[in-house]
């Protein structure tokens, strides 16, 4: 957006609107993740790799789940983006991921630094299709890395979060 001689863009971030220059607020050539943790506080957006391998990063941009330091800020413009932080504290996933301590699963979250990831990845599946199998499951979380070795357990988590088998249900 031009405004004089400035250039300004526009993104909505866990429900709020907000602009930012660029050269001000936001540099040319930084990331959405970079904007999001750094200028915004938004630290749950993980940065593991920082190149696009292994999903720490995930945030949902328009009701998709994209790789924030894969693109940049302005690229961002006029779009809306949740990062965990967005998420109700009741939500179902985030519960599901917390609760999970089944035998022969074990936990969701060992260290949990790439849970935040993890979550908003199953988020965004979840909303396009809230009946996944476990094999759409784990290809849907297959971008994604988890050096503590939870990948059962993260399973498990989604797909008691999809199907609602929660003992608070
Ligand atoms: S930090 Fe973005 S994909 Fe690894
Ligand atoms: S729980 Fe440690 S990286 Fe996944």
């Amino acid at each position: 957006m031009k405004n004089s001689n400035r250039e300004i863009i526009k993104i909505k971030v866990n429900g709020t609107w907000a602009e930012y220059e660029i050269g001000r607020d936001v540099e040319p050539s930084e990331t959405l993740s970079h904007l999001l943790r750094e200028r915004l506080g938004l630290t749950g957006v993980k940065l593991a790799c920082d190149q696009g391998a292994c999903g720490a990063c995930t945030v949902i941009l328009n009701g998709k789940a994209v790789l924030s330091c894969m693109m940049l800020a302005v690229e961002a413009d006029e779009c809306e983006v949740m990062t965990i932080e967005g998420l109700e504290a009741d939500d179902s996933v985030v519960k599901a991921f917390a609760e999970q301590c089944e035998p022969g699963y074990g936990t969701a979250m060992q260290c949990g630094y790439c849970t935040p990831g993890f979550v908003m990845t199953a988020k965004a599946m979840l909303n396009e299709n809230p009946k996944p199998t476990r094999e759409e499951i784990e290809y849907g979380l297959s971008g994604n890395i988890c050096r503590c070795g939870c990948y059962p357990a993260i399973t498990k988590a989604v797909q008691n979060a999809a199907e609602g088998t929660r003992e608070d249900k």
